[in-house]
């Protein structure tokens, strides 16, 4: 992505801070003395429940399953008259992907049972946690505010630059020892979900300089982008029974961690295929 522009750059740069924030959660609740298999499950249930339900990213009531399930419904009469085949195949694989995400947590929470515990259903994590639901409510906050920008910013902020899933897929290397066994599950989980997720970020990125955003515009998108990354890191550090407190949480909400190093190569290699 040689071709991103200042604005562009400036977004990455203000936002790389924040996504370095979300990855400290993951970093210190593999090694916590807190972690238990029984914390594995619950994170990994909160995340089946936004792999189902989309936080934000959809009405609550439909998710990410059932909205584009019935999107695809309503567009079959259309196909080719007034809706483009390719609209409807992006509709058809957002949904098979986010569904594959939410198998790939289930199974790695399902495996972690013991006899007798329940088996993972979406209707069981329909209700998420308070976190979650203020990221929701903040995303269509912004939404109302200036649809455009609103939508933009929640797709630029998609997976939080996918740091729970390259944290995890690094745990592949860890699974000797106390964890190891849900080290190597979350890991091959992680591994399944990267790629895709990777792709809906840069989803989010593409075509914002053909947009020909104003000035004003580009302050809009960062402001609802930095605090919707902001909520994120709570959103994750209660997902994770809060690794990350005192000074160490204050610096990863305001900002002040070292940034992630965007991969520009990575990115433009992605864009160009
Ligand atoms: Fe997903
Ligand atoms: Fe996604």
């Amino acid at each position: 992505m040689t071709s991103a522009s200042a604005q562009l750059r400036h977004l990455i740069d203000a936002a790389a801070p924040f996504w370095t924030g979300e990855a400290e959660v993951f970093r210190n609740y593999w090694n916590w003395e807190r972690r238990s298999r029984e914390t594995d499950r619950r994170w990994l249930a909160l995340q089946c429940s936004k792999e189902i339900w989309g936080s934000g990213l959809a009405p609550l009531d439909k998710g990410i399953f059932l909205g584009p399930a019935e999107q695809l419904v309503a567009a079959f009469p259309r196909i080719d008259i007034s809706l483009d085949r390719r609209e409807v195949l992006d509709i058809a694989e957002g949904l098979r992907a986010e569904f594959a995400h939410y198998c790939a947590f289930a199974d790695a929470h399902d495996a972690l049972a013991l006899p007798g515990e329940p088996k993972l259903n979406p209707h069981a994590v329909k209700t998420a946690w308070k976190e979650d639901l203020e990221l929701s409510a903040l995303r269509f906050a912004h939404k109302r505010e200036n649809a455009k920008l609103g939508d933009r910013a929640t797709r630029f902020t998609e997976g939080g630059y996918c740091t729970l899933f390259s944290e995890g897929m690094a745990l592949k290397h860890k699974t000797q020892g106390p964890h190891g066994r849900s080290n190597a599950l979350i890991a091959e989980a992680c591994a399944n979900v990267y790629e895709d997720e990777f792709g809906h970020m840069l989803k989010g990125i593409v075509g914002l300089d053909a947009e020909g955003l104003t000035t004003a515009e580009w302050e809009t998108l960062k402001r609802m982008a930095l605090e919707q990354l902001h909520g994120r890191i709570r959103m994750r550090n209660a997902q994770f029974g809060a690794p990350l407190e005192g000074v160490t949480l204050e610096r990863a909400l305001a900002g002040r961690c070292d940034p992630i190093a965007f991969d520009y190569a990575k990115a433009g290699s992605r864009l160009a295929a």
